[in-house]
């Protein structure tokens, strides 16, 4: 690894991870990567942003909804627990740095680089029903490996399909590092330990998909979803043994049940001696004292119209300052400071 010239912290203690504003986050969401960005908060220097202009780059032509997704996103991060004490918690475009900095790598970012990139020529194939033919779809990529870089972070807890994204972001940190100094730290993918957790009807869980257990659905909600979920399929009769291993249920009492009520559930399957519904059941209480502390959480923060606003405002503060430290250097360093 280059020794890096100048960077005013640790980097291996700073950790940067951005989410498109999509709404209400879903236990996926959770369990793949705000459970990891609730534990870093502890034991690094985090900051954690709302990316809404990535969300323009594959849907420019629908902008309505936007900050109403920005704000219900935040309210369920902080739900979840990230503090805003102990985390900056912003909005990619409150820091119009990165927009600089994205102008100044794109120069240096070979179009080659971007058209392989695997998420780029899969989305270009698979989604039909928008028009990704764009600069900025193109340049994706470049936009979050500055969200990273901006803040000179070597952790970026993210999901799996992440990971070529960060292979680009540190191919562009490395060839800027080459030409004019090396002042970006390498950003590292932070992976989840992989936890499975399908949607309800056995495809990923996605929002899109109307599949999903979202982190705000109340108890009601909660009910009947579980109560229609697909489970092991030859299973048909209550007396045919199950096969919790494949299962679409079970891999959510390995996330929310412990070790001696799953070995049951799982001896209880395998023997027919546990019906599916009773297997519900033991999933919706787990459900519910899981969600019971975020539901808590999100009312309280409802008590209080705009909190979510100050904490953009003041994450905004924290995060501006580093990213007019980096983009000093980087002027520095690429003699364009005049
Ligand atoms: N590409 C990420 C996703 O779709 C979102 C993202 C944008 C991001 N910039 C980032 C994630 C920077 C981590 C760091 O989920």
């Amino acid at each position: 690894m280059t020794k890096l010239v100048s960077c005013p912290h640790d980097p291996n203690k700073r950790v940067a991870s951005g989410m498109r504003p999509t709404g209400p986050l879903h236990l996926g969401h959770y369990f793949g990567v705000l459970k990891n960005w609730v534990e870093m908060q502890e034991n690094f220097n985090t900051f954690f942003f709302v990316v809404d202009w990535h969300a323009l780059t594959s849907d420019f032509e629908h902008t309505a909804h936007i900050k109403e997704y920005v704000e219900e996103m935040v309210k369920d991060w902080l739900a979840a627990g990230l503090d805003p004490e102990k985390s900056a918690i912003y909005v990619q475009s409150h820091i119009k740095e990165i927009a600089e900095l994205n102008l100044l790598v794109s120069m240096l970012t070979p179009v080659s680089w971007l058209e392989r990139c695997p998420t780029y020529k899969e989305q270009q194939q698979n989604i039909t029903d928008k028009d990704l033919s764009n600069f900025g779809f193109l340049g994706y990529p470049v936009l979050m490996a500055c969200d990273i870089i901006i803040m000179r972070a070597r952790w970026v807890p993210v999901g799996a399909d992440q990971i070529p994204h960060l292979e680009l972001s540190r191919e562009i940190a490395r060839r800027f590092n080459n030409l004019y100094g090396a002042i970006f730290p390498e950003p590292e993918p932070k992976l989840t330990p992989t936890a499975k957790c399908p949607g309800l009807d056995g495809r990923k869980m996605s929002k899109s998909y109307g599949n999903g257990i979202f982190l705000r659905d109340t108890l009601k909600e909660l009910a009947p979803k579980i109560k229609g979920m697909l489970t092991y399929a030859p299973r048909a009769r209550r007396e045919d043994p199950g096969d919790p291993d494949l299962c679409n249920l079970y891999p959510y009492h390995e996330l929310l049940t412990d070790k001696p009520a799953r070995d049951e559930i799982r001896q209880g399957c395998v023997s027919a001696g546990m019906g599916c519904a009773d297997c519900k059941k033991i999933l919706l209480k787990g459900l519910e004292n899981f969600l019971a502390p975020l539901h808590e959480r999100r009312a309280q923060i409802e008590t209080r119209p705009g909190y979510v606003w100050e904490v953009l405002a003041a994450g905004k503060e924290r995060a501006a300052k580093e990213a007019r430290l980096t983009m000093d250097a980087v002027r520095q360093a690429m003699q364009i400071a005049y």
